[in-house]
């Protein structure tokens, strides 16, 4: 991003790029979930779930990528160290059951965790409106994203 770019961001530069980092840490924590969550899954009609969960994986890979870009854009650099990644997320690491074929509970972590998005990307499109349109479009269109993703799995608590 060059000097007016940056210049027409009516927030603090520092601050933004904190948010962002934040959801950003987030991102590879739910990535790394759902990814580790696709590889143990079993029991009845796991297969299902896999699909779903790598799909999300997949989707919260690109999150992470497109948050990155931002950062750079601002300025800034993601964060570097994957140590920093769970100190540095809105929320902790939500852990995988031991019981691999349970996948009610599965169900119920993902759902958490996209409700933890929702709620991180929410804030910041708040505080961005009409005040940093770039931010703002990225956000509002990864919470849609975040809302597919809690959805998905909602329905399926439901069932
Ligand atoms: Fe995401
Ligand atoms: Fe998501």
């Amino acid at each position: 991003m060059g000097k007016q770019a940056r210049a027409i961001v009516d927030l603090s530069l520092k601050e933004l790029v904190k948010d962002l980092n934040k959801a950003y840490a987030d991102e590879w924590l739910a990535y790394y979930l759902y990814w580790y969550l696709a590889q143990i899954v079993s029991g009845k009609a796991y297969e299902d779930i896999q699909e779903m969960l790598n799909k999300l994986a997949k989707d919260e890979l690109e999150h992470a990528t497109e948050l990155a870009d931002l950062i750079i854009k601002l300025g800034d650099v993601p964060t570097a160290n994957p140590m920093d990644l769970e100190k540095n997320a809105n929320a902790p690491y939500l852990m995988p059951p031991k019981n691999t074929a349970d996948i009610n509970r599965i169900i119920r972590i993902v759902a958490e965790a996209e409700a933890g998005a929702i709620e991180v990307y929410n804030k910041i499109a708040k505080k961005t409106l009409g005040k940093d349109h770039v931010t703002y479009q990225l956000v509002t269109h990864i919470l849609s994203e975040e809302v597919t993703h809690e959805e998905m799995f909602e329905n399926l608590l439901e069932r």
